[in-house]
């Protein structure tokens, strides 16, 4: 497949690169792009050098166009990439349109079948949180979902895990801290704002964990209430999850379900220590799932610990695989 990225020197453009060659993706040629300021940049894929090209106001001349420049850039141009080539986009301005298809591979790959050429890529935060809520949701069937989210720096991209690491010094060096991608300055500190505020007093980041897991898990009726909080670590995002069940349901019966689960890692060991954290999900394609223990707050329910690595299975990894599966019938 002839492959364009689209923000290829951001966070995630550079963790595309990875996961293409990681995976071993069949890759015929290989077109970067980002905007004038990368202008004679260029960079390693598969031990070669890939000059990173200004992107045009034209069609693209690949199949696929992986889109991980921003919700701007998809809404301008993803229909003129779309005419001749699949746009995977990575951003927010085509996952609540009706017609596209919002994707997580281990849960809804049959719902690409009927794609206009644009796929939308989940919310990072979302893709991780069903990775373990999906299979529990179809084992026992969630009716109500509280989310209290820990999301490192590189969801906002580069210049957050910039600031974050060049604020550190600042901070410890006992200089003013200074920022700019985040609303107050984020090391030794955590923000509870995620995204602008909606009228009913929710960030938008946490409307969206609301909006996507009822499209993707194909249930309009799930309730899902979620705290969305910035902390200062550089990858992964780590969510502290209680779901209450329609069927019975117990930790030993959930640790079963996940034990077998595609992508998710039990990391579930409290006498050993063992729990997923930023430190071990980093860089890993599965997503941590553990602390599983009978909620205290609902008759029929548990709480979990997840931890995923949101610019893999968040971001990167997830655009991938819906690569993959365009190249395969979709059987599921
Ligand atoms: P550039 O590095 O040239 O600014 P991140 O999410 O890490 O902030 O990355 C955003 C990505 O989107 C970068 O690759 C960035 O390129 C790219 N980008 C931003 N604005 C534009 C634009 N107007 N045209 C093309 N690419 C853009």
């Amino acid at each position: 497949m002839r492959i364009g990225i689209v923000g290829a020197t951001g966070a995630v453009g550079k963790e595309l690169l990875n996961v293409l060659e990681k995976r071993n993706f069949p890759v015929s040629e290989l077109r970067l792009y980002a905007s004038a300021r990368s202008a004679g940049r260029s960079l390693l894929f598969r031990g070669k050098e890939i000059p990173v090209e200004v992107l045009p106001e034209t069609p693209l001349p690949v199949d696929v166009v992986l889109a991980s420049a921003g919700g701007g850039i998809s809404k301008r141009y993803a229909p003129i990439w779309a005419m001749q080539s699949v746009v995977i986009d990575n951003s927010s301005a085509f996952r609540y349109e009706p017609d596209v298809p919002l994707i997580v591979p281990e849960i809804n790959a049959h719902a690409m079948r009927h794609h206009k050429n644009i796929i939308a890529n989940p919310n990072c935060t979302t893709a991780i949180l069903l990775m373990a809520l999906y299979p529990l949701h179809k084992a026992f069937k969630a009716r109500r979902v509280i989310v209290s989210t820990y999301q490192s720096a590189s969801g906002a991209g580069a210049s957050g895990m910039e600031e974050l690491l060049h604020g550190t010094k600042e901070f410890l060096a006992g200089h003013p801290v200074e920022h700019k991608t985040f609303a107050y300055p984020l090391p030794f500190n955590v923000i509870p704002q995620i995204d602008a505020f909606q009228e009913n007093g929710y960030t938008k980041e946490e409307m969206k964990v609301l909006w996507e897991t009822q499209k993707i898990m194909e249930d309009p009726q799930i309730r899902v209430s979620c705290t969305a909080v910035r902390v200062p670590t550089l990858r992964v995002h780590s969510e502290a999850v209680t779901v209450e069940f329609e069927h019975p349901v117990s930790p030993e019966a959930a640790r079963e379900v996940l034990r077998v689960a595609p992508g998710v890692d039990l990391v579930d060991d409290p006498i050993g220590r063992r729990y997923p954290m930023p430190l071990t999900a980093t860089g890993k394609f599965n997503v941590e799932v553990g602390r599983i223990r009978k909620s205290l707050a609902f008759d029929n329910g548990l709480d979990f610990f997840v931890a995923g690595d949101q610019l893999l299975k968040g971001a990167a990894l997830n655009a991938v695989q819906i690569a993959e599966l365009l190249q395969k019938p979709i059987t599921t």
